[in-house]
């Protein structure tokens, strides 16, 4: 069949089943015990697994083969579960629960938390590593997840710690953070996406325009969440942005503004997407569940 046939017929699920068959797999060698069990105990517990499946929809968009893009939606996925297991840590945001179940150093020790989420960021480009890929391709793929890894990390310490400059406004500020600690593996699952897929010039100058809405509209969105959603729902506790004292967009817009905000973001990132064909109407979907998502 067609690559093309074969990726229209892919549900969302399909694509989350492969990745996690995929992780599983890679993931089953080089720890052992403990570790495999925490790390495991990270990966997989019902995360939405959004950023690897923009990746391969990506990938799709620009007429690659979704199987070429597991491993690149899987390293990123590892990131993104480090990012989370440390932002719960009692020195950062204190969380207990998470996807409605004890957070990794609740359900084991703050050590093996901060281990684990070592070892995630070492397996993602361990990952990466081990693709077949050409070397160029590979290379890309690197520099794509360890700069944005970064960025996220500057974004959280900016988020937990401030120390941004004085003369910054506060929604400048607010974008840099959300830009850094929640746009940035956005942006570099599309990226990388598109590297795999070889999209071109142009395609991927769209693309990541696309991506700089979607991640700072999709932050924008958890926030909301934080204010009108309830813990239960969420699987998560929710209220507490205020009471850390975070900046948000409700904080700073309201819960109206923030909704306005949202719309404006959406569509910015659908016009992003104005110059593709129906391949990339998986990433429009996309885009637009996420705008109305309610946990
Ligand atoms: C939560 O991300 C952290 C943010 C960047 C807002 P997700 O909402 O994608 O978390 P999971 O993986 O689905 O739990
Ligand atoms: C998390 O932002 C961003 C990263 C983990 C990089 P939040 O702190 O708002 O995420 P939740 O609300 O705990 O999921
Ligand atoms: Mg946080
Ligand atoms: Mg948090
Ligand atoms: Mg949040």
């Amino acid at each position: 069949m067609e690559t093309e046939v074969q990726n229209k017929m892919l549900s969302d699920a399909d694509l989350i089943e492969r990745v996690d068959a995929n992780l599983r797999q890679f993931l089953s060698f080089g720890m052992w015990r403990s570790l495999g069990e925490a790390v495991n105990y990270a990966v997989f517990s019902g995360g939405k697994r959004i950023r690897p499946v923009l990746c391969l929809r990506t990938c799709q968009a620009v007429g690659g083969d979704i199987e070429d893009a597991l491993d690149a939606a899987g390293a990123i996925e590892l990131i993104h579960a480090f990012s989370l297991v440390h932002d719960d840590l009692p020195a950062m945001d204190d969380d207990d629960y998470r996807r409605g179940r004890p957070t990794l150093h609740r359900h084991t020790n703050e050590a093996m938390a901060i281990l684990a989420g070592d070892a995630m960021t070492v397996q993602a480009f361990r990952l990466l590593a081990a693709s077949d890929k050409h070397p160029d391709v590979s290379i890309r793929l690197v520099q794509i997840l360890s700069g944005m890894s970064l960025e996220m990390i500057l974004g959280q310490v900016h988020d937990t710690m401030g120390d941004l400059p004085e003369e910054m406004e506060d929604l400048e500020r607010l974008r840099y953070i959300h830009n850094h600690k929640t746009g940035a593996l956005i942006w570099a699952s599309v990226e990388m996406g598109a590297v795999v897929g070889g999209a071109t010039k142009s395609q991927r100058d769209a693309l990541v325009e696309y991506a700089g809405r979607l991640g700072l509209m999709f932050q924008a969105v958890d926030d909301l969440l934080d204010v009108t959603q309830s813990a239960e729902k969420m699987g998560k506790a929710t209220g507490k942005d205020a009471e850390q004292g975070k900046l948000t967009y409700p904080g700073l817009l309201g819960v109206d503004g923030t909704r306005a905000e949202i719309d404006k973001l959406l569509t910015q990132a659908m016009e992003a997407l104005s110059g593709f064909d129906a391949k990339a109407d998986p990433l429009r979907d996309m885009a637009k569940k996420l705008a109305t998502r309610e946990k």
